[in-house]
């Protein structure tokens, strides 16, 4: 089973009809992600609708492989390029075969430029949910009504200026007098859109893919979203076979248990399978869910390291969060991984690999993208280009990351499929790093401390006023900002807390969370009370794109 298209040689070729003969379908879909930081998301669209989509490098693929390779339909994601100031690396002779293609974003520029239309730097740009309003309700907008209004996610500065020889699809309300700017358009065989159907913000755009694959390319078959836990287990399979064994680094979250589940059903056991938790700056009680849902399974074993001295003396003196993240937590997860791998491996006898629950959102904040377009790194995740080696031997231990093409919710419902336990999965999501996220300036094991108990009244009172599972994610931080307080009779000085909530479905985006003031009202009496040396409280009120989901 391939990864990525780069070329059509024998070899890639079979391997994508071993795997069109698991989906039982002729039919593959080609997919360029341009770079965007949402590009998977577009993949993940398509898997959702049961779509064997195959990933291709536009920067090796020609018109020579596609025609080779024959896809039903080909889609071009957004990215950070620019067709007039910095033209992506594509073999633009694609848009020449006649193949139903779907350009969004900088795809649709892309092709809009090709055939000669003006993409040019807008005047203004068009950030966030705007509106969209649908002049031809045909082709990508089939089943919409006429002239109706839905909100689109637009994320652009550059523009596809209208002329006449293209159908002018929809245009958004807010650019309805600069009547030049082209929301959606057509051309022949040539389909383009200016917003992200793939984000959760625009309402109706699995209908556009649906609409794209289904009704324009004229596909059939469907491959149902519950067997893709099964073509993972199948690969699981292949990747351990023989008396291979696995390291599986586990939080408590939902990612790596749903990892360590999908070993469990590729077969291996206590023997093969051993979890490992890392303790030091963990939340509360992550480590309590490993216990109580793995410390006693017939089928995995699981240890605990107590990192505590080792983090602390990495972070000392580490101020910036990239900075702790990358010489302060990040040496130290990988040399604990190696040293581990090592002793299970029996001094060499056994194969060891190294798994842990990656997700795309990760790998893709973290400037590794699908194909070879491109992409922005955001900030560096724990658990991305990791090199886990021991320190003794030298060996090299290859990393395992089944949910690498995955997000948080179509994680959750491969985890769901094969029976990881519900509590599990709902979670709310949380770093690697744990509390150096959520601390501002230098780690002490004082400041742990504070951070620990912030974060443990803080999501007990979430789950006491019934909020827990109306956000997706929140988090707490101690910051360096010093206030003047009134204690007793006395004066103080404390840090400023600052809480924050996110509704989010998959961690690309996210909007502040609307919190009640009475929740504040507790909130803020208990840290008082109870959190001795914390600050006044406030509550950060930022979505991302803006701000991303973590402090830093
Ligand atoms: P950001 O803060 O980048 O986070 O918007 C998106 C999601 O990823 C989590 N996050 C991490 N998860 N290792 C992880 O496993 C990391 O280094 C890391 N940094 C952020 C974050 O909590 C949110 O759910």
């Amino acid at each position: 089973m391939l990864d990525t298209f780069t070329k059509a040689t024998p070899e890639a070729l079979a391997a994508i009809r071993e795997e069109m003969a698991v989906r039982r379908t002729t039919e593959v879909h080609l997919y360029f992600p341009m770079g965007s930081q949402t590009d998977h998301l577009i993949y993940l669209a398509y898997a959702k609708l049961g779509v064997y989509c195959l990933v291709a490098n536009p920067t090796t693929v020609t018109a020579e492989d596609v025609r080779t390779l024959g896809p039903i339909g080909i889609t071009l994601s957004g990215g950070p390029a620019s067709v007039h100031a910095e033209p992506p690396v594509f073999d633009n002779r694609i848009f020449d075969l006649g193949i139903p293609i779907f350009g969004i974003c900088l795809g649709f520029q892309m092709w809009a430029a090709h055939r000669g239309l003006t993409v040019r730097k807008g005047i203004t740009r068009e950030l966030g949910v705007h509106k969209l309003w649908i002049r031809h309700a045909e082709d990508l907008f089939r089943g919409f009504e006429a002239h109706i209004i839905t909100p689109v996610l637009q994320n652009h500065e550059d523009e596809v200026l209208f002329d006449d020889r293209i159908r002018l699809d929809a245009t958004t309300v807010s650019t309805g007098r600069q009547a030049a700017m082209v929301s959606a358009a057509s051309l022949g065989h040539l389909h383009g859109v200016q917003f992200h159907p793939e984000q959760t913000d625009t309402e109706r755009g699995m209908q556009m893919f649906e609409n794209f694959h289904f009704g324009i390319c004229g596909a059939k078959d469907r491959f149902p979203a519950e067997a893709e836990a099964e073509c993972k287990i199948i690969r699981l399979r292949k990747q351990t076979a023989g008396d291979t064994r696995v390291l599986c680094l586990l939080s408590g979250g939902s990612d790596s248990s749903t990892v360590a589940h999908l070993l469990r059903e590729a077969g291996l056991d206590r023997t093969r399978l051993r979890g490992i938790y890392i303790k030091g700056v963990d939340r509360p009680d992550d480590e309590a869910f490993v216990r109580e849902h793995f410390g006693n399974q017939d089928w995995i074993e699981v240890i605990y390291v107590d990192a505590t001295d080792r983090l602390l003396e990495a972070l000392a003196g580490k101020k910036t969060m990239q900075g702790k993240r990358a010489t302060g937590f990040r040496p130290i997860y990988e040399a604990i991984g190696g040293e581990e791998a090592e002793r299970f491996s029996e001094g060499g006898k056994y194969e060891v690999l190294i798994a842990q629950g990656t997700l795309y959102t990760d790998l893709s904040e973290s400037g590794v993208g699908q194909g070879g377009a491109r992409k922005a790194v955001i900030k560096v995740h724990h658990n991305t280009r990791n090199e886990f080696r021991s320190a003794r031997t030298g060996r090299l231990f290859t990393e395992l990351m089944p949910l690498a093409d995955c997000v948080k919710d179509s994680g959750r419902d491969i985890g769901r499929s094969i029976g990881v336990p519900e509590v599990l999965l709902t979670r709310h999501p949380f770093p690697g790093p744990g509390l150096i996220l959520r601390i501002e300036g230098e780690v002490t094991r004082e400041k742990l401390l504070m951070a620990r108990q912030l974060d443990d009244i803080y999501i007990e009172e979430l789950r006491c006023a019934g909020l827990y599972y109306s956000v997706w994610q929140a988090g707490i931080v101690i910051t360096q900002s010093e206030h003047t307080m009134i204690q007793g009779d006395d004066a103080g000085v404390g840090p400023l807390i600052v809480c924050w909530a996110v509704w989010s479905v998959n961690g690309f985006t996210a909007r502040a969370a609307h919190l009640p003031p009475e929740f504040f009202e507790r909130l803020e009496q208990r840290i008082g009370n109870e959190v001795h040396g914390a600050g006044p409280m406030a509550y950060r009120y930022t979505s991302k794109p803006g701000a991303t989901i973590e402090w830093g």
